[in-house]
């Protein structure tokens, strides 16, 4: 089997058959060979395991160049946004295609702020949660819940409907957050206060002690804005090809997201954030040199990986990561905390990094290898990074599920699969199978 580009189309010679492909201009990145008549006209289909090569659907949304290390949302590179823009402003950017004029974002701001408020009904279902349950098992039921509570936002095709959810889900998805966070810690659970910023009621509803101010430097607001803006989408990453592929069979955005949030948990995807710094601390508590473990991740019959390393499209360093290293020396000064952690990190970056092993799977770090430091340094506990990551993700979500609902071009999302098993056989009952 041959594939040679003729202009726009590609022809394809499976035997004596030969197939004339469409392609589809990208504006940036790779053209895409349009292989839906594959099937009905060779009897053939495409296998990519982990979709290595194969592009979902056409997104306006969110640029990378893995080689370049370049992330652009809307066409703004990553490094504008987090310098100058506010999580709200890019979620709005990310959702509705473009940035905001001043009056649209502070109606935004707004909005959002009336719906921060959770019912009491609705507070009831974290006390029904064991406080040892991981917080991401908790925050996807939440969500899933958010479906029975408000089933005037449900329907996709409705316009109006989903503005309403996406306004629902962004506003009361940091008292959640905060809320599980409480309930893990004994504390009551506080209210969203008006006139206080998204990222303001945020920290104050998760660390304000009963008879206490919650007092933090702006530099507090402001990093963990950024880091939100960083996390805010990925393009077609496992959680968020999950929400399209959920939400392709017309589910509401509610329980879209929330499988979303299921697929964030693992620890090759968010749940990487919490596991950097458990690598970190068995370092450290294990008196085992940076050099030592990176002898153990190369011997991969430890079992062991290099977590905040590596990625599936980044072949460079991720741009996302260089922002957060430099971030993480800026709060943790101005913070005044001391974390030898940090110093951890940097040791095993620079030893990966000078490791040809790293060097020719061009392995770099990703934006979880720092982004712990910071969350620790703030008194988040390790359990509530991804949950933090589910946070930033939102807006990422909300805007590639409002996408793939309102393309001509989608249908159910339904793979192949080229069946491996075995032919035909008679059912043999019970009592003739032997004795094993
Ligand atoms: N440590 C050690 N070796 C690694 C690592 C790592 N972190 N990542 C990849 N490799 C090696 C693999 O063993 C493989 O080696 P081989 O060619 O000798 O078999 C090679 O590099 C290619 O790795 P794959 O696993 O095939 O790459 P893939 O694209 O499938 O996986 C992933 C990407 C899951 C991110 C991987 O790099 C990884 O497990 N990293 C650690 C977990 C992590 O940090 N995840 C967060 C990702 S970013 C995010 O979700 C926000």
């Amino acid at each position: 089997m041959a594939a040679a580009e003729n202009a726009s189309k590609v022809r394809l010679k499976v035997g004596d058959k030969s197939l004339e492909l469409a392609t589809t201009r990208a504006t940036a990145g790779a053209d895409g060979i349009v292989i839906s008549p594959l099937m009905s006209r060779t009897g053939l289909v495409a296998l990519d395991p982990g979709y290595l090569n194969t592009a979902a659907c056409t997104s306006e949304i969110t640029f990378i160049d893995g080689d370049a290390g370049v992330l652009r949302y809307r066409g703004y590179p990553i490094e504008q946004l987090a310098e100058r823009s506010t999580f709200l402003e890019v979620a709005l950017l990310l959702i509705r295609g473009d940035l905001p004029s001043r009056a649209e974002l502070e109606g935004f701001e707004a909005r959002i702020d009336k719906h921060m408020y959770l019912s009491d009904d609705f507070r009831q279902i974290f006390s029904v949660m064991p406080r040892r349950a991981h917080p991401m098992a908790t925050l996807g039921a939440a969500i899933n819940m958010m479906a029975g509570f408000y089933p005037e936002s449900l329907d996709p095709l409705d316009p109006s409907a989903v503005r309403l959810a996406t306004a629902l889900m962004l506003a009361k998805m940091p008292t959640i957050i905060s809320y599980i966070y409480r309930r893990a810690q004994g504390n009551a659970l506080l209210y969203p206060q008006q006139g206080q910023s998204y990222i303001q009621n945020f920290a104050r509803m998760t660390f304000q002690l009963p008879g206490e101010r919650f007092d933090v430097p702006d530099v507090f607001y402001r990093a963990l804005d950024t880091l939100l803006i960083l996390h805010a989408d990925h393009e077609q990453n496992c959680s968020t090809s999950s929400v399209r592929m959920i939400g392709s069979a017309r589910t509401n955005l509610f329980m879209s997201v929330a499988g979303g949030v299921a697929a964030l948990s693992g620890p090759l995807h968010g749940g990487a954030n919490e596991s950097v710094l458990e690598m970190l601390s068995h370092i450290r508590d294990n008196g085992i040199s940076p050099k030592e473990f990176m002898a153990k991740v190369k011997n991969k019959s430890a079992g062991a990986r290099l977590m905040g390393f590596g990625h599936r499209v980044y072949k460079s360093y991720d741009p996302r990561a260089a922002i957060v290293k430099k971030l993480a020396d800026a709060v943790l000064e101005a913070l005044g905390v001391r974390d030898e952690l940090l110093d951890i990190a940097h040791e095993v970056e620079q030893v990966a990094l000078s490791d040809d092993y790293f060097a020719e799977r061009r392995l770099y770090p990703n934006v979880d290898f720092y982004t712990g430091i910071i969350y620790r340094a703030m008194g988040f506990p390790g359990s509530m990074f991804t949950p933090l990551f589910a946070l930033g993700r939102l807006p990422g979500w909300i805007a590639q599920w409002r996408e793939m609902i309102n393309d001509p071009a989608g249908r159910i999302g339904r793979p192949r699969q080229v069946y491996v098993g075995l032919g035909e056989r008679d059912y043999v009952p019970l009592g003739e199978r032997g004795d094993d």
